[in-house]
């Protein structure tokens, strides 16, 4: 998932989530109490925009992706951050005072790793320390749509489809990257599972959260079908 083709894309066409979702993210940061200063973990960092505005803003930042694509696009991006190649539910995650998992990264995991992502992520906070996170919960009719985005020198089309019982999503991604004159094609497919809030509530409460629920990260809205989750570790 996410080869260099689409990583490229992702950067440039699609990185103005991380970008707009950063205020309201350090917003959501100072009034948990979690100062800079402070180590704050981003779980599938992408091409490391967030960690970057997290170095900005005076925070340690570690960002962990399993596209080695991405985290060499990160390296770029955001020089001064520690960034690995790694899955969510694999790498250890060091002490840390916030976790954040941005843009649908917990919805690529299989349900039996949702509870254990929630354990490994609260034995690695400190008490009082926060996990944001936003995931895929589908809307009130199952996605059946195909999109495109065309730029300069690349163009990408989706073709989504959830299930009829809206427990999963899956994309078809078809990338076109110039080269010479034609266009090399690249497919991914990427498989989501579309959670049910109550369930990732009462996942959070087992593993030791209290939270809350946002439908954005301060002026910046979640795209319909998602939401997001401000959970703080109990002391
Ligand atoms: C839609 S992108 C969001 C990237 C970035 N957080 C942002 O907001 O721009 C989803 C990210 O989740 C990452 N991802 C998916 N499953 C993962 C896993 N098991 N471990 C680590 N990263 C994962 C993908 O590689 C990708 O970077």
């Amino acid at each position: 998932m996410y080869r260099t083709d689409l990583a490229r894309i992702h950067h440039e066409g699609f990185g103005g989530f991380a970008r707009r979702a950063a205020p309201g993210l350090l917003a959501i940061l100072r009034t948990s109490n979690i100062r800079p200063g402070s180590l704050v973990v981003d779980l599938g960092c992408g091409s490391g925009i967030w960690p970057a505005r997290l170095d900005l803003a005076g925070y340690r930042a570690i960002g962990i992706d399993q596209s080695r694509a991405f985290v060499r696009l990160a390296r770029t991006v955001a020089p001064r951050c520690q960034l690995r190649v790694g899955s969510v539910h694999r790498v250890a995650l060091p002490r840390c005072q916030a976790v954040t998992a941005l843009g649908e990264v917990l919805s690529y995991l299989p349900a039996p790793l949702f509870g254990a992502t929630f354990r490994r992520v609260a034995r690695a906070l400190t008490p009082g320390g926060v996990f944001v996170f936003d995931i895929m919960i589908g809307q009130p009719h199952p996605a059946n749509y195909r999109n495109w985005i065309a730029s300069g020198r690349w163009a990408v089309g989706v073709a989504v489809r959830e299930n009829p019982a809206r427990t999963r999503l899956v994309r078809q991604i078809d990338t076109f990257w110039r080269e010479g004159r034609g266009y090399r094609r690249r497919r991914e497919i990427h498989r989501l599972r579309l959670a049910n809030p109550r369930d990732v509530r009462a996942g959070l409460r087992a593993t030791g959260f209290r939270c809350r629920t946002v439908t954005g990260y301060g002026r910046y809205p979640l795209a319909p079908g998602r939401l997001g989750f401000v959970a703080i570790k109990r002391a």
